[in-house]
């Protein structure tokens, strides 16, 4: 934990507000009263540390930063790059990132620079280390944000200029030394791509080269690079006088920059969690991906990470935009921390006065000051942050079964050109999230480079990539005992995208062997029974025959593949490995899990049923606290076993206990 408490606050544009000393008074005084202990300065304030070229003013944000200090409030400092000055881009078009189809950003808007650009580098570094001699050891400041949300260009973080171009075929040099091991891992000789000379090679573009899988990948690969090469320049900026940790905030899901690769120059993962809360009256699909993604930013350390970012009322950036309902703000906010977020902070304190954000929830709002129910309602979240310091200080969760979710594998997967033209990865993965989300057992995600040891289970769905490695950590980890759960379309490709010849190359592990994969019209019906129930086959149907040993659970019953199998169990040394050959329902899903959870012997903490919208999740460490949500508009009784306290309110609970709608009990074991 960050100063031994859980943060709560989030990001603070004083400098929008600078001729209102009365409303910057305001700040602080009802900050301390919504016990706001952290606040996020300068993600967007270029234009105000620097006006000009070479002329810096740091006065203002002194000024503030004192003032923070002097009551108490800790600073997270950001690095202004998310957004350029506009004198930046006039004298220098360059820093303007290029897009695919070829046209130069014109100014404006934010996350839009060029990585590669030698001034834009020259110019953040003077500026960084400048706010470092200034700021780098300011007994406020706990931590440094660099930049904001990297790539978040709406969905495209690759900047494609000239001088892009010409680092990529350097990184292509480096990878491959040859263009014949290029040209053999990309496969070429296909529609007669074969290179001769190096610049021959662009990235991929919709009106050039969009199609070679080998491109795209490394393409994707060189922009995850190229994005943390520049962050990690601007690490060394702030580090120039200052030794304080570093963060960047991560977003839900993004595709555009390998996070498990990139985490690896941060001292912490945070992120900004938007869940579109309301959108229907069901809030377990919102509530599932939300905690997916909390399980995901804990396990890129393995550690606790921060909730940097997230809305204490509603966003505007969506087709409608919900109010949280009462509760569901205090709810979210511990559902962050009960995955294992060690605070909870809000884009924004005070609602900008004009521009594209004018409407975007806020701790306060334009009127009405702190009396509305959003400030209320934050006031309790942190209120009860502090009560709860000591039940969660220096835990995490430690999960024992964990998903293998690889962007490397996500790409490539997206990009197949398979059996299916659109896959959706994250659908898929979510889908068995969900699954162990219900029965209240916490998974970590784990990407392909990671370790298996020390997990129950590890399932692996939709593995269509295997990194080089991977086959003999899970061929390993099985022997050694472990259950090894894995899907239809997986073990296809190398991590060039070339299909693996002969073999499955897990194929002694798994007890079988792939024939054909089937995508049909809807029209041809299929199904499979499963312990006495009868469940629909998806599109995707994979033609497999077990090997000698392997143990079919269920059958094909209809097409010419009737009665080859679906589900298969096939021993390897002291584990098992499973396998699914077919895309199949939730409802399935939840029988055939609950099944491996009991031979992996994982339950959830309190050892009780849980009706559908509730789930739990325990943090070990500290007080061993366990987090019980109900994300359902009804109360529920819930019927623990053993004997429990509930940390806010110190009650004792023997056989049962009433959780409220959109709500969350902390519990300790007595
Ligand atoms: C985030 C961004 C913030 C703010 C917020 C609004 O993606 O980092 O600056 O724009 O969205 O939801």
């Amino acid at each position: 934990m960050i100063g031994e408490k859980l943060l709560h606050g989030g990001d603070y544009n004083p400098e929008q507000w600078l001729e209102s000393q009365d409303i910057l008074e305001e700040d602080i005084r009802l900050m301390k009263q919504a016990h706001i202990n952290c606040v996020t300065l300068g993600v967007f304030s270029w234009s105000m540390l620097e006006p000009e070229e070479g002329a810096y003013d740091f006065q203002w944000l002194k000024d503030i930063i004192d003032r923070l200090y002097r009551e108490g409030i800790c600073v997270i400092l950001a690095t202004p790059s998310g957004a350029m000055p506009h004198w930046l881009s006039q004298k220098y078009p360059e820093v303007m990132q290029v897009h695919a189809d070829g046209k130069r950003n014109l100014p404006g808007k934010r996350h839009n620079f060029c990585y590669t650009s030698p001034v834009m580098r020259e110019k953040i570094r003077q500026l960084d280390e400048k706010l470092s001699e200034c700021f780098g050891s300011h007994p406020a400041v706990v931590l440094w944000h660099i930049s904001n949300e990297f790539g978040g260009n709406f969905g495209d973080s690759s900047c494609h200029c000239e001088l892009c171009q010409k680092e990529f075929r350097e990184w292509l040099k480096k990878r491959y030394g040859t263009l014949d091991a290029l040209n053999h891992a990309w496969w070429n000789r296909f529609w007669s791509h074969v290179y001769t000379d190096w610049d021959q090679i662009h990235s991929p573009m919709p009106h050039g080269e969009a199609l070679s899988h080998g491109l795209n990948l490394d393409w994707k690969r060189f922009v995850t690079e190229r994005m943390m090469d520049f962050c990690s320049h601007e690490i060394q900026a702030v580090r120039t006088h200052s030794s304080l940790p570093v963060t960047a905030n991560f977003m839900d899901f993004f595709k555009g920059l390998d996070y498990g690769k990139f985490q690896e120059c941060l001292n912490l993962v945070s992120w900004d969690s938007y869940p579109f809360w309301h959108s229907s009256r069901d809030q377990v699909p919102e509530a599932v991906r939300a905690a997916a993604n909390h399980s995901l930013m804990r396990s890129l350390k393995k550690q606790p990470f921060l909730l940097m970012e997230s809305t204490p009322s509603c966003v505007n950036w969506k087709a409608h935009n919900p109010l949280k309902r009462p509760g569901m703000h205090m709810l979210s906010s511990m559902q962050a921390v009960a995955h294992g977020s060690d605070s909870v902070q809000y884009f924004q304190w005070r609602k900008s006065r004009g521009a594209f954000e004018k409407f975007h929830g806020a701790v306060l709002d334009h009127k009405n000051g702190a009396d509305t129910r959003t400030y209320r309602e934050v006031s309790e979240v942190g209120e009860r942050l502090e009560r709860l310091t000591n039940a969660v200080e220096g835990s995490v969760n430690r999960p024992r079964a964990a998903i293998v979710f690889d962007w490397e594998n996500w790409w490539a997967l997206e990009d197949s050109a398979g059996p299916r033209l659109e896959w959706d990865y994250v659908g898929e993965i979510l889908k068995h999230y969900q699954v162990f989300w219900e029965a209240g057992v916490e998974v970590d995600f784990v990407h392909m480079g990671q370790e298996l040891d020390g997990y129950a289970l590890v399932l692996a769905p939709l593995n269509y990539l295997y990194r080089q490695g991977y086959a003999e950590k899970v061929r390993q980890y099985t022997a050694k005992g472990g259950i090894y759960v894995t899907t239809y379309f997986s073990g296809i490709v190398d991590d060039t995208d070339l299909c693996f010849l002969r073999h499955h190359p897990l194929e002694d592990v798994l007890g079988i062997v792939q024939e054909e994969i089937d995508a049909p019209g809807e029209e041809y019906e299929n199904s499979i029974s499963y312990q006495g129930t009868e469940y629909p086959v998806g599109g995707i149907r994979e033609v497999i025959h077990p090997k000698e040993d392997t143990k079919v659970l269920a059958v094909y019953k209809e097409d010419f593949y009737a009665g080859m199998p679906v589900v298969t169990a096939h021993p390897y040394k002291e584990g098992t490995a499973w396998y699914l050959a077919a895309e199949m329902d939730l409802k399935f899903l939840r029988q055939w899990y609950k099944e491996l959870c009991v031979q992996a012997e994982l339950y959830n903490a309190l050892g009780a049923e849980l009706p559908y919208g509730v789930t739990v999740t325990q943090r070990q460490g500290g007080e061993d606290p366990v987090f019980v949500m109900n994300f359902s508009e009804k109360p529920v009784i819930l019927m623990p076993q053993g004997e429990w306290e509930d940390v806010d309110t110190k009650e004792r609970i023997f056989d049962r206990f009433t959780l409220e709608a959109y709500s969350c009990r902390v519990l300790k074991k007595k």
